[in-house]
């Protein structure tokens, strides 16, 4: 029988796979689109889905169009989940996702290599629509399979074009079925860049993740008057878009007033009529607001409230704030996190313990499984955007973690 602890990932092959997929709607400086349900986003998953017949897997595709490619066990039942997501933001890098998605499957690949059998099944799972940037929020189809959003409230969803989620969905031939949902699980693993500073201040190639940030999204509309930029005297003016600019401002001072860990950002923006002779008479803009703990969330989003009733008193505009979404702040399980670090240690790396600041599939399979993370470096703690980048070295030793953590969770025969 194979001894485990020696088996290695292969590094050459992961890179191939990540470099090739990179280039399922690359863009220009080096990035990658892949909106959920887009035509990139088809194309990547046919990829994926010949790679995991490739490796002899039995191949799932759920209601929501989550994948998974599935590796028998010596025993039937539940198995260790290895997820993330391929889906990207505009213009994001080519880490944010697909590493865990395709480090999950070297792991499955590396297995068939050694011919190893584990006692569970392990199973690689790509997530539709992690990103929620096409249809918000993030997270839904796992938040679904948790039950935190319901199948008509997922399949309704729009996008800023009118498309639905399940006529896009349908449109790419990715609709399953329910039955073929990645739950129930016995275990749930995912590896992921860090998309902060942590680990690169630090020097150290991976990180074990002790939770995820909470997490809370609005749109704010902000309605005055369109009229003309000429003859309108500044003190009759209802101007949609001053007052939003008062708001923006004020939303980042809401996080450099509370502490050194909270985050506050709008996002996008959108001004009607938008042209250059017209005071705006409406503004639609998102807020983002993030914090590893509950009180001080909702401390913040009050002070949103606040901030938006004191600038409509002060310019006649009526502040509508919308929140739509919250994710509350999800520590991981103690057992897999011990998986994570014994495998951590045995590859002979330095422990670093963090919290992610941002969102992930795992805070859902928390919810359903015991579930944890591993990060990767990223290379000036940047994400989402076109320069994400971590080394081939750090990815390698982040998948062997992977691989380590999967075998002791799945146990062996
Ligand atoms: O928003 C997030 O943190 C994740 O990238 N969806
Ligand atoms: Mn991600
Ligand atoms: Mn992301």
């Amino acid at each position: 029988m194979t001894d485990q602890s020696s088996i290695r990932v292969d590094g050459a092959r992961l890179e191939r796979s990540l470099a090739t997929m990179a280039t399922i709607g690359a863009t220009p400086a080096g990035g990658v689109t892949r909106l959920a349900c887009s035509d990139e986003d088809k194309t990547a998953r046919d990829l994926f889905k010949q790679w995991l017949e490739q490796a002899g897997l039995e191949v799932r595709i759920d209601d929501f169009g989550t994948m998974t490619g599935l590796r028998a066990g010596a025993t039937a039942g539940p198995p260790v989940v290895l997820a993330s997501h391929l889906d990207t933001v505009v213009r994001g890098g080519r880490y944010d996702g697909a590493l865990g998605v395709i480090a999950g499957l070297e792991v499955l690949r590396t297995l068939n290599d050694h011919g190893v059998r584990t006692r569970l099944p392990i199973a690689v799972v790509n997530w539709t629509n992690e990103e929620g940037v096409r249809f918000e929020p993030a997270m839904q189809a796992s938040g679904a399979v948790a039950g935190r959003f319901t199948q008509a409230d997922v399949y309704e969803r729009c996008d800023r074009q009118g498309a639905r989620f399940i006529d896009e969905l349908r449109r790419i031939g990715y609709l399953g079925d329910q039955t073929n949902r990645p739950f129930p699980a016995s275990s749930y693993l995912e590896l992921h860049i860090e998309q902060g500073p942590v680990l690169d201040d630090l020097g150290q190639p991976v990180g074990i993740v002790g939770g995820i940030a909470g997490i809370t999204w609005s749109e704010v509309v902000v309605s005055g008057q369109s009229d003309h930029a000429g003859p309108s005297p500044m003190r009759l003016r209802r101007d949609a878009l001053a007052a939003a600019a008062r708001i923006i401002s004020g939303v980042e001072q809401i996080a450099w007033d509370c502490d050194e860990i909270a985050v506050a950002t709008v996002g996008r923006i959108q001004a009607e009529p938008n042209v250059i002779n017209t005071i705006p008479g409406k503004v639609t803009f998102s807020v983002d607001v993030r914090h590893p703990d509950p009180a001080t969330l909702e401390a913040q989003f009050t002070r949103l409230q606040e901030l938006a009733r004191t600038v409509a008193s002060n310019t006649g505009c009526d502040v509508d704030v919308r929140r739509f979404w919250t994710s509350e702040p999800t520590p991981f399980d103690r057992g897999v996190m011990m998986a994570i670090a014994e495998s951590v240690e045995a590859l002979g790396l330095p422990r670093v313990d963090l919290w992610s600041g941002a969102g992930h599939d795992a805070k859902y399979a928390a919810g359903m499984t015991p579930s944890g993370m591993i990060f990767v470096r990223s290379k000036g703690g940047l994400s989402h955007c076109e320069t994400e980048f971590s080394t081939p070295v750090d990815i390698e030793a982040g998948a062997n973690v992977l691989l380590g953590a999967a075998l002791r969770l799945a146990g062996q025969v």
